[in-house]
């Protein structure tokens, strides 16, 4: 990897960007996070975005506020109420205990493969994760495109998914699924098996190893078999892009088209970065 692909001062735009992988992933540099961006240089941005999926950026400061500010220039931001940070839209995802509570969510291990909140009629558009403190080992997150994922369908395949939904929950304890889904508990949402992105028109597969139960109205056989293969492919290296995370790094990606998840990691050590969502709407 390594080609610069776009964007040079040349060309009028202040910053470069250069891929990560062969479907997914591009690092931009020349840009400062902490500053205002000017509206042609966030359009800049946008557009890549849309292109390459995740963008990196690395080396930033940025405080609550610089973060939450630059999920603004893609959408509305969004992060957890239950939170205690000054900022209600950052969400914490540490392993880290003050006075033997954890401060964030997501704390320890692997976790699998998923787009976010899903299980939600509007899951999220994007969202932004910035590296405050990491482990000397592990903790990578890998991201894939799910398009490249659905491209890799053959037609029959695709014929097949075609109008197809699945039911999608949140149902997983310590980042694995239980396998034990409860309808009458947890929150849950039916989504077409396969999305079309609303900003580029691209088809991306739309269920995941965490959160996707069985499609719905089919054998529970049949139902397993198809998602199965969906998993596989969007989980697929060729597709993916694994992120190994320096302190400084922020990451944007886009979840309409994307799934990611976490390798594993010392217990013992601390780990936290800090989420602003961007709101999404309802995927068709
Ligand atoms: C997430 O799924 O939002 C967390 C990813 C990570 O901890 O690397």
């Amino acid at each position: 990897m390594g080609d610069v692909v776009s964007g040079t001062e040349a060309n009028g735009v202040p910053f470069a960007v250069r891929r990560l992988s062969p479907h997914i992933g591009g690092e931009v540099i020349g840009l400062d996070l902490s500053r205002e961006l000017a509206p042609e240089v966030v359009a800049a941005v946008r557009l890549a975005w849309l292109q390459h999926q995740v963008l990196l950026f690395r080396d930033q400061t940025l405080t609550d506020d610089d973060q939450v500010r630059f999920a603004r220039m893609f959408g509305e931001p969004v992060g957890s109420r239950s939170m205690k940070q000054a900022n209600p839209n950052v969400m914490l995802i540490s392993n880290v205990r003050e006075n033997g509570q954890l401060i964030g969510v997501l704390p320890d291990g692997e976790l699998q493969f998923h787009a976010d909140s899903i299980y939600l009629e509007k899951p999220l558009m994007g969202a932004i994760l910035y590296a405050v403190e990491l482990p000397s080992t592990g903790g990578n997150t890998k991201f894939s495109s799910t398009y490249a994922a659905y491209d890799a369908l053959s037609r029959d395949e695709k014929r097949r998914l075609s109008g197809l939904t699945a039911l999608n929950a949140f149902d997983y304890e310590t980042q694995v699924r239980t396998g034990r889904f409860d309808p009458s508990k947890g929150p849950h949402y039916k989504h077409p098996v396969v999305r079309t992105h609303p900003e580029t028109g691209r088809k991306g597969i739309f269920v995941n190893r965490l959160m996707s139960q069985h499609i719905v109205g089919l054998p529970a056989k049949e139902s397993d078999a198809i998602l199965a293969r969906l998993w596989d492919l969007c989980e697929c290296p060729e597709f993916t892009y694994e992120h190994v995370w320096r302190v400084g790094d922020v990451v944007l990606w886009d979840n309409r088209c994307t799934q990611h998840a976490r390798t594993d990691f010392p217990a013992s050590e601390r780990r936290l970065l800090r989420r602003v969502g961007i709101e999404g709407d309802k995927p068709y």
